[in-house]
């Protein structure tokens, strides 16, 4: 992959947790090339988020370092507010401003909604959706002071429109955009843009899915990461970009699309929204109802050839 001659981050204080493996890893590398300093937050856990070790922050920091580039590590849980503070001090206290955040850090617990434990729910809410608050509050509590602003990233996925063994995890991607949406709102006025990124890449994450999705390397992700934090896309905000590399594609904003109006202006009643509704606004299918069938004999079948009989 090639970023171009130019360094689009120079002179930048970037932000970026999950930074010890796969996508986290290829942004951070980017923004030294790029020339911005980069704190390499990661809390150097297996992708169910056990294990944790420090030197997966080294060892990235080290690459960059290797490179000619300025990286610093920071080790935690990005789920908790004391580390995302930690994260975003680790740029201002080093550097003097914190200009861009790349929340990556993310964990998958799989399994049917109906066998799935409140700890595999809250930990994958944790670690994403708290991961990003925790980031994005630390850091915009900064930003909004700063006369140049600067940039959230959030990371969110297609399956937070649906996700067969994942609800936590979709849950989790829906809120990512919901908050990274407010923060666009909110922040505005401060300078400060909020996008997400939906990615699609072979990682270690990506490897274990039971169906074919189109996905290119972690490096193929972070020139659109870059380019959101660049000068160049100041006024981009509010946006989810799918990337898989070679494809990148915009969302549609959420909106209402058709309404109807009480008879007698105040409420309605049950018979009357029976009579009405279903010839006046109707509902709207879910566009991945068309390719259920697939995703469940493909899942059913990844799991019978790897012996799996979790109630996943
Ligand atoms: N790979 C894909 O195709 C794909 C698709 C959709 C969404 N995503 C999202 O992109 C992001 C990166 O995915 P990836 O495939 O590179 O995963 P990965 O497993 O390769 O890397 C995730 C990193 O997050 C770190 N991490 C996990 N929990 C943490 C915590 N509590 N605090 C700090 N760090 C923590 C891990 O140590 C790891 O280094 C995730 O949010 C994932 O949900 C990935």
């Amino acid at each position: 992959m090639s970023l171009g001659d130019a360094a689009h981050l120079e002179g930048k204080n970037i932000v970026v947790t999950g930074a010890g493996n796969g996508i986290g890893r290829a942004i951070a590398l980017a923004c030294a090339a790029e020339g911005a300093n980069v704190v390499v937050a990661d809390y150097g856990v297996s992708i169910d988020g056990s294990n944790p070790s420090s030197d997966v922050p080294d060892a990235v920091v080290a690459e960059i370092a290797a490179t000619g580039g300025t990286a610093i590590a920071v080790a935690g849980d990005v789920s908790e507010m004391a580390v995302g503070q930690r994260i975003v001090d680790a740029a201002v206290d080093n550097w003097g401003t914190v200009d861009g955040v790349v929340c990556v850090a993310g964990i998958v617990r799989e399994r049917m909604l109906f066998n799935m434990s409140e700890e595999e729910f809250d930990q994958v809410v944790g670690v994403h959706l708290k991961g990003h608050f925790t980031l994005y509050k630390a850091a915009s509590a900064v930003m909004r002071k700063q006369e140049t602003g600067g940039s959230l990233i959030g990371f969110t996925s297609g399956a937070f429109v649906a996700s067969t063994a994942q609800a936590n995890y979709s849950a989790a991607k829906g809120g990512i955009v919901s908050l990274t949406r407010s923060a666009a709102f909110a922040l505005k006025k401060y300078g400060i843009n909020a996008n997400c990124i939906a990615p699609a890449a072979m990682t270690r994450m990506s490897e274990n899915v039971p169906f074919e999705i189109e996905a290119g390397s972690p490096e193929a992700i972070a020139p659109l990461a870059v380019w959101l934090m660049s000068d160049m896309a100041r006024d981009v905000t509010a946006q989810i970009y799918t990337c898989t590399g070679k494809r990148i594609a915009v969302w549609n904003q959420p909106l209402e699309i058709r309404h109807m109006w009480a008879d007698d202006g105040e409420a309605f009643t049950v018979e009357e929204i029976a009579n009405k509704l279903p010839a006046t606004i109707g509902d709207e299918e879910m566009p991945m109802f068309a390719d259920l069938d697939r995703r469940m004999k493909e899942m059913a079948e990844a799991q019978s050839s790897a012996g799996v009989n979790s109630g996943a």
